[in-house]
């Protein structure tokens, strides 16, 4: 043996293990364009320490997917998955809803299908700040969803002293934060968003959101970032009971 053993890190995102928001179903919207492209990211994925991972195709008027087709592609990639080792577990399929006019008025609107408990991955326009439904998030409380908003950090017009996120928190809606938001991906005010609503203890669940071999690159940089390795330690997540 030699005098010298490389030391063994553990990939930093081991603690999450599971990634619940990415785009990896191929071809399906802005995500990986094909099976290869998909098996690059979910390498990457393993590589930073993910185990699973739950598909999170767009269901917004740009991408009008629907439910049973991404039943039918997501076992047809399940079944290329196979003869492949060494990649986190797909686990499931889900969505990332875009709550907007489209999605009120979309006929099977009864139809989504949530991540393991319930939980629905809603998010907002990027740039249209006039349609804010929280009523609707409060319909689906009821239906007995857990409303979860995808990348509360990435919207210009709400910031962790809006009184639209207050009112959502007090509501029981969870938060997941973009992990490559920490790492300044999506720009500096993201970035310190980010931060500030987990200080805040209001993020429950840190995704992904991957959707190429560019952000997976950038997953990698951002498993040597210092300021996301502190936080880590100090900060908890429920992505390990997906
Ligand atoms: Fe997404």
């Amino acid at each position: 043996m030699g005098l010298f053993k490389r030391k063994q890190t553990t990939p930093l995102f081991s603690i999450l293990g599971t990634d619940m928001h990415c785009h990896l179903l191929p071809g399906v919207d802005d995500g990986s364009r094909d099976i290869s492209e998909t098996i690059a990211c979910l390498r990457t994925m393993a590589a930073a320490g993910f185990r699973k991972v739950y598909l999170t195709p767009h269901f917004q008027a740009n991408y009008p997917n629907n439910e049973d087709d991404i039943q039918q592609r997501f076992q047809k990639l399940k079944a290329e998955l196979k003869h492949y080792e060494g990649l986190p577990e797909v686990a499931g399929v889900s969505g990332e809803y875009r709550f907007d006019q489209y999605f009120c008025r979309r006929p099977g609107i009864d139809k989504v299908v949530p991540l393991p408990g319930n939980l629905l991955l809603c998010e907002f326009s990027l740039h249209n700040q006039s349609f804010i439904p929280i009523d609707t998030f409060l319909e689906f409380q009821k239906l007995n969803y857990t409303v979860l908003l995808a990348h509360p950090e990435r919207y210009p017009y709400l910031g962790p002293h809006s009184p639209e996120i207050k009112k959502m928190k007090e509501h029981g809606i969870l938060f997941q934060v973009n992990i490559l938001s920490l790492n300044g991906f999506y720009g500096q005010i993201a970035l310190e968003k980010g931060f500030e609503y987990i200080e805040n203890n209001w993020v429950e669940y840190l995704g992904t959101d991957m959707h190429n071999t560019h952000y997976a690159q950038e997953l990698i940089h951002t498993t040597e970032n210092r300021r996301v390795k502190k936080m880590l330690e100090k900060h908890t997540f429920r992505n390990s009971s997906l």
